[in-house]
């Protein structure tokens, strides 16, 4: 669908958005439908990109870039939602929003986010060279997060039982497709092209170094005093209670936070309330399949 053809499709989250597939990817239909003005999307070199899997730390990762890129002025971050501070590019749903067209109409330099594999990449973001920064988070959280999320997010599937998540989410049966496939090929791609990968546990567990490290990535020096006020700001606690990062903003049809917050738990480990021991098992067994071709490794809980 063309993005001038949108408003007539309505979308006011009594039903859920229907999912069709993209080179083998699951996307939202209006994805699907706008995937040729997506996929020519124009980057250009001082563009800088956070790439995640749904549910790494993407929206942690985008205010800690925010806030660095704003030396640490809470006040320029709360300019406003931080899906409009930083588009979205290929979140298009009718009625709501269109990241591409946010993106397409904001000044430079832009910081943009992006859900997509490495192969499903617009081609002009490597052509330009942008830096980006990768977040991966373990698959068992990362799983868990998602299946929650889907339940509060009607722009989504319904993600079913938790069962039924679960054999979905290993058969990459989901929104922006497999897990193993996403991050193994970030991962490979990180050796090539100026990408900074990062891990939600170690943003946990060394929250202001891994905050330092995008600092420098991203070209600036701050003194010891910001990058503290930095890590008070994007802490968890915090950052459930800022409407600009809450996404208490998006409409509660849409989003609704009483079925789970969008800030659920912020947690690494919380995947042991959900796995049971034969599905821990099983996960276990898929993940040693799925990830022997390559180096990459997760912690699943923090020592
Ligand atoms: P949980 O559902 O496990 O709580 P994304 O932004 O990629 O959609 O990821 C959302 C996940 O990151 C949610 O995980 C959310 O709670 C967590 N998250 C968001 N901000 C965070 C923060 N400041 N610290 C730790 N986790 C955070």
């Amino acid at each position: 669908m063309a993005l001038n053809k949108m408003e007539d499709f309505k979308f006011d989250g009594t039903t859920r958005l229907p999912v069709a597939y993209v080179e083998g990817i699951l996307q939202p239909t209006p994805t699907c439908d706008s995937w040729d003005q997506i996929w020519n999307f124009q980057a250009k070199s001082d563009d800088l990109l956070i790439a995640t899997y749904p549910k790494a730390g993407t929206t942690w990762t985008q205010e800690i870039v925010d806030l660095i890129q704003n030396e640490g002025d809470v006040d320029k971050s709360q300019r406003a939602p931080i899906h409009v501070r930083i588009p979205f590019i290929e979140w298009i749903i009718p009625s709501i929003g269109s990241g591409l067209e946010r993106a397409n109409e904001m000044p430079s330099p832009r910081t943009l986010k992006t859900h997509l594999p490495i192969h499903l990449l617009p081609p002009s973001f490597i052509e330009k060279n942008c830096k980006i920064i990768y977040v991966a988070r373990n698959p068992k959280d990362n799983m868990v997060s998602y299946y929650h999320f889907q339940r509060m997010n009607k722009s989504l599937p319904a993600p079913g039982t938790w069962e039924e998540y679960f054999e979905n989410f290993l058969a990459g049966k989901v929104c922006w497709g497999s897990w193993y496939d996403h991050v193994k090929g970030w991962w490979k791609a990180k050796d090539q092209h100026r990408i900074l990968y990062l891990f939600y546990e170690d943003l946990k567990k060394n929250t202001k170094h891994e905050i330092q490290k995008v600092a420098e990535f991203i070209g600036k020096n701050l003194d010891d005093e910001i990058l503290d006020k930095i890590v008070h700001h994007t802490s968890f606690d915090v950052m459930k209670q800022n409407p600009m990062s809450n996404y208490s903003s998006v409409p509660a049809k849409i989003m609704n936070h009483s079925v789970s917050p969008f800030m659920r738990k912020g947690i690494v480990g919380d995947w042991k309330n959900h796995f049971t021991v034969a599905q821990n098992e099983r996960f276990n067994e898929d993940y040693k399949k799925k990830m022997a071709d390559t180096n990459l490794t997760f912690h699943f809980q923090l020592s």
